[in-house]
């Protein structure tokens, strides 16, 4: 098998972070190469190379994975649905500009695979809400989710003909202890576990009974990794996989930390935020994704909470 050398792009991020972490115990430390616009996060320092990189400068990208001989790429900088929402033409641009600078010199230089991540977020209000299968209505109302099902197509073209080895997950909301979540809708399943240790209190910005499919870290850095090691023909689907792994209302993570802690309350402070959450489904079929290359979620929502408590403590 070729030596791989990976570049990371957006490494400092919630996903980044861990993800870079994963790639270096598979492939070596030094074989992956973590970058971001911002400086290195904390948890990675010492742990291997780190670039100062701007995706949107393809000609300095470009440069990087010829100086550093990069066989594959992982895209993760982007901005996300509620970050989006308050700038409409930045996020549009990061989101597709970014991509398609990857996709160019992907081809261009004849990289084995280039990684990058869609998003629940493609659904819109006439999407299925339960069970929302991979092939459905899709009419996205965020400038995220628009500029995510537009990027699942350039995956789907530069595959089809220039033959890109690109695939791509659709995460569900991902929770996770290690770094911090980056502008999305979902992130209060997040703040919520902090706020249970500090404050023993938390002030939602979502509806009680909001329901949205979710994913705890380990799961969907596991997806990513056995999405991005299978074989090319078990991949059937070249704009993105659905995934799931657990769904859940703010009532219902609240529920479950109170298992853990009993004196534990929430109130509910519905923002912005919640056209955003009432236009995604509330779960999603990841049949799919199962059938092609066996994906199956470990974690449910009181197995989670309980890991992200203990670790969070
Ligand atoms: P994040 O905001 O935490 O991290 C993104 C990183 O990209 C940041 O560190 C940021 O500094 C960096 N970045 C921004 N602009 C850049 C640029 N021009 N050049 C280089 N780096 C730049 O986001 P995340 O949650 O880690 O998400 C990563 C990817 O996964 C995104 O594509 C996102 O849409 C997708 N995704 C995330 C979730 C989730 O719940 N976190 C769910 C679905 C999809
Ligand atoms: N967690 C992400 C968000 O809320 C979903 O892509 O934006």
């Amino acid at each position: 098998m070729a030596k791989e050398k990976i570049l990371v792009i957006g490494a400092s991020g919630q996903i980044g972070v861990e993800l870079t972490m994963a790639l270096r115990k598979i492939y070596g430390n030094q074989n992956v190469i973590a970058s971001d616009l911002r400086e290195q996060n904390s948890l990675l320092e010492g742990t291997g190379p780190y670039v100062s990189l701007d995706v949107m400068n393809k000609e300095m990208l470009h440069v990087q994975v010829i100086r550093q001989n990069i066989t594959q790429i992982y895209l993760l900088a982007a901005i996300l649905s509620a970050t989006g929402e308050k700038n409409p033409n930045l996020a549009w641009h990061l989101n597709m500009q970014g991509l398609l600078n990857v996709l160019d010199i992907a081809r261009e230089e004849k990289l084995s695979k280039v990684y990058w991540p869609s998003s629940i977020a493609v659904f819109g209000p006439t999407s299925p809400k339960l069970n929302c299968p991979q092939q459905t209505i899709i009419e996205p109302s965020t400038v995220y989710g628009i500029s995510k099902y537009a990027g699942e197509f350039w995956c789907n073209y530069y595959h089809q003909r220039y033959g890109v080895d690109v695939r791509s997950l659709r995460y569900p909301g991902l929770i996770s202890y290690k770094s911090a979540p980056g502008g999305g809708t979902t992130d209060y399943a997040i703040e919520i576990f902090h706020a249970a240790l500090e404050e023993k209190k938390y002030k939602c910005f979502l509806e009680a009974d909001t329901y949205l499919p979710m994913m705890y870290m380990p799961d969907a850095i596991r997806a990513t990794l056995e999405l991005m090691e299978a074989p090319s023909n078990k991949i059937s689907i070249r704009t993105s996989y659905n995934i799931a792994g657990m769904s859940f209302s703010p009532e219902e993570i609240a529920a479950s930390i109170q298992q853990e802690i009993p004196d534990f309350e929430i109130s509910y402070k519905p923002d912005s935020r919640q056209n955003i959450a009432n236009s995604w489904p509330q779960s999603i079929d990841d049949t799919v994704a199962y059938n092609d290359w066996g994906w199956k979620p470990e974690f449910d929502l009181d197995k989670m909470t309980k890991d992200m408590l203990v670790n969070l403590k």
